[in-house]
């Protein structure tokens, strides 16, 4: 791995929190000089997350119970998979989804982005591809100069993806039903970690992606249903 030196604590909003919840400090942290050491992983991995979460989600610490234990479930995926294959490091290839349900503002977004600030502080190396439903489809859209069947493999094949706001658009078209199919479908099969967020109920989610997509989300993914009330409102924030 690429040697990153001690992180200076100011530039990572929240980082004494999110060490402290992996029972981990800032001496930790910033303690080895071995680039393949848990530690410079986890400086590494901090450094890529803040160039992928958007400037609102930066601080972000998950607090949802589910969402931290799907984030230990994938770093001990990993660690396992290294004993297994006798890998020199413990690398994010296989684990488990989550989807994370809930009406508008309840931190869904929030929660993903902290998943991937607790996935940085385990030390195990979890390549991120990150991106909403919408500008998925948007990226995909067959254009003059873009081959978007290697735009495709990018999420297809992604070691961890976010698909954020899964399931938006009131009126699903073909091409949308065929991404999400062939994208649910080659996860679901490999067993590829995603971390789906949608702002419809179960149900209306079922129905707007169709049984072949929902039946592989439930097997694959565990579900948790955010609650609480809109936090952009009580912020003075307009949604
Ligand atoms: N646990 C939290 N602590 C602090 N701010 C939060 C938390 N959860 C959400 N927020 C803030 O509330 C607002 C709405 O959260 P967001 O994740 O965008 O909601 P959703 O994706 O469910 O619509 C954002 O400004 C976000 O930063
Ligand atoms: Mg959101």
């Amino acid at each position: 791995m690429q040697y990153v030196p001690p992180l200076n604590p100011r530039l990572y909003p929240n980082l004494d929190k999110l060490l402290a919840a992996r029972d981990r400090t800032l001496d930790w942290l910033n303690s080895s000089d071995d680039p393949d050491s848990e530690p410079n992983i986890a400086r590494l991995s901090l450094t890529e997350a803040v160039k992928i979460i958007p400037i609102r989600f930066q601080a972000a610490v998950p607090t949802e119970p589910a969402v931290r234990a799907w984030v230990d479930a994938v770093a001990d995926a990993a660690r396992t998979e290294q004993v297994q294959r006798g890998a020199y490091l413990a690398s994010v290839n296989h684990g488990p989804s989550l989807v994370l349900l809930g009406p508008t503002g309840v931190g869904k977004t929030y929660e993903a982005y902290g998943a991937v600030r607790d996935i940085a502080v385990t030390g195990v190396v979890a390549r991120w591809t990150v991106t909403t439903a919408a500008d998925l489809y948007a990226a995909l859209r067959p254009r003059h100069g873009i081959d978007s069947e290697a735009e495709f493999a990018k999420y297809r094949n992604a070691r961890l993806l976010l698909i954020d706001d899964l399931g938006a658009e009131r009126k699903p078209t073909e091409f949308t039903e065929e991404i999400n199919f062939r994208l649910v479908n080659h996860r679901y099969e490999h067993q590829l970690p995603t971390l789906f967020t949608s702002n419809v109920g179960a149900a209306e989610l079922a129905q707007r992606l169709g049984d072949r997509v929902t039946s592989r989300l439930a097997e694959m993914c565990q579900r948790v249903s955010m609650k609480g009330s809109d936090k952009r409102r009580s912020n003075g924030e307009a949604a």
